[in-house]
């Protein structure tokens, strides 16, 4: 009987044992979920960049600030296919791409006040590059 008496008095105590162990889950879960975050934010973003927007550092950066917002982060375009420029150097040269920069083409607006002759040099000397004999 004492043996008995003593297994039930254990297992009185677990439920207090329990209540302490059934927090760490959560503040884990939340701990992974935070992880889990800043990996998709990151991995995703380096992900599409290393894709496509691999190329000279300033070029990159004008087409960062001034096209992708129109042409995506992947070249592949968010404004319809006229604006995946994925493969633009089979179609068009430097030459033509400047021209566009500079006077805009259909729905696409000039963008020459947001990007110096300079700049429009480098980005499209880099979309240039884009065929897709190169992917
Ligand atoms: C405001 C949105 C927007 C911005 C910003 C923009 N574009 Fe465009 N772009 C477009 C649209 C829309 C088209 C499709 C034009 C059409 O045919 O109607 C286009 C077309 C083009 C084309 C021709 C594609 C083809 O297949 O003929 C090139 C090249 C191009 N853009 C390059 C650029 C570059 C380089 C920049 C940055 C300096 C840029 N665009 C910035 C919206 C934009």
């Amino acid at each position: 009987m004492r043996i008995h008496n003593n297994k039930e008095t254990s297992h009185l105590q677990q439920p207090n044992h329990r209540r302490h162990l059934r927090k760490k889950p959560l503040l884990l879960s939340s701990f992974l979920l935070l992880i889990t975050i800043s990996l998709t934010a990151c991995g995703g973003g380096t992900q599409q960049q290393s894709a496509q927007l691999e190329g000279p550092a300033d070029a990159v950066e004008v087409y960062k600030n001034s096209c992708l917002a129109c042409h995506a982060a992947d070249l592949s375009g968010k404004m319809g296919p006229e604006t995946n420029l994925t493969t633009i150097g089979d179609r068009l040269t430097k030459e033509q791409i400047v021209t566009i920069i500079k006077e805009g083409k259909g729905r696409m607006p000039t963008q020459s006040g947001r990007v110096s002759d300079e700049d429009a040099e480098k980005v499209a000397a880099w979309l240039a590059t884009k065929k897709e004999q190169a992917k």
